[in-house]
């Protein structure tokens, strides 16, 4: 078990890559807290993990509200006592072309994406600093290294994401914390269920492994970066994309 008795917090984690993520930190032996603005899918994801023997915590958490991220941080470290990993994983998209984005779109995306990591770190490293250690993963996309028609507001989120990690990374090595980021390419999950069949076609063929990824992969490189044999990495961001962006 790789992150036995770590304590782990996914954001955005009652469905999608971050369920994915909680289920796969849970059976590598974390304890894990399911966080998200959704609170029957947390409460779900959990009993699914309890069933599957491992630990966790439903919490209802909007991570773009200092104040519900300063609770969730009180109450992870009231039950567990520490927090060793965190995975900036919510985000959101409000696609439109940039003739037709409206300043709603563009700030709930920005907010919701960027701002909220800016949040989340800030107050988790309250936690991490004094103990020398943490583990902070962000979850970027594969639009912020290529752009992504109809994503200026996502795309600029995701890329600020790349830029945030680097820095932190920078900054925070020398407090025991490692900052890296994920990105991935096309996954199959709700987010990607609403782009019409003609552009997912355009996409497959474009993808060398010529198939979409599972949750599950994305999963894998977060525990990896989690775990103890990332140790030395720091600043990086991991591709999970089948080769599409290269
Ligand atoms: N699915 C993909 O192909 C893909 C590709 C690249 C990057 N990503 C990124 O991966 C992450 C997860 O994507 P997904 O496909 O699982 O999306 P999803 O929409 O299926 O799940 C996202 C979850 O985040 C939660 N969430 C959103 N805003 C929140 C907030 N302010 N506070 C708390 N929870 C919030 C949602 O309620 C939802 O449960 C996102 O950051 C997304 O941008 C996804």
């Amino acid at each position: 078990m790789r992150l036995k008795d770590k304590v782990a917090v996914v954001t955005g984690s009652a469905r999608g890559l971050g369920k994915a993520m909680a289920m796969k930190m849970a059976a590598e032996g974390a304890k894990v807290v399911v966080c998200d603005l959704h609170y029957e899918g947390c409460v779900a994801v959990k009993d699914e993990i309890e069933a599957a023997g491992g630990t966790a915590l439903a919490l209802k958490c909007n991570v773009s509200r200092r104040d519900d991220v300063a609770g969730l941080i009180n109450e992870t470290v009231e039950k567990f006592g520490v927090i060793d990993i965190w995975v900036n994983n919510a985000g959101i998209t409000r696609d439109a072309q940039i003739t037709k984005m409206t300043d709603e779109d563009w700030d709930a995306v920005l907010d919701n994406n960027l701002k909220s990591m800016f949040i989340c770190i800030q107050e988790v490293i309250k936690v991490m600093i004094p103990r020398n250690y943490g583990r902070i993963i962000n979850i970027t996309s594969i639009a912020a290294q290529e752009g992504n028609f109809g994503q200026s507001n996502y795309s600029a989120a995701k890329a600020g994401i790349i830029g945030l990690t680097k820095t932190l990374c920078k900054e925070l090595g020398r407090k025991g914390i490692t900052v890296n980021a994920v990105a991935p390419g096309f996954m199959l999950t709700e987010m990607t269920e609403t782009i019409p069949p003609k552009i997912k076609d355009q996409l497959l063929a474009r993808i060398p492994l010529k198939r979409a990824g599972q949750p599950e992969e994305v999963a894998a490189a977060v525990v990896f970066l989690a775990s103890d044999e990332a140790s030395y990495i720091n600043g990086h961001t991991l591709n999970v994309n089948g080769g599409l962006y290269v």
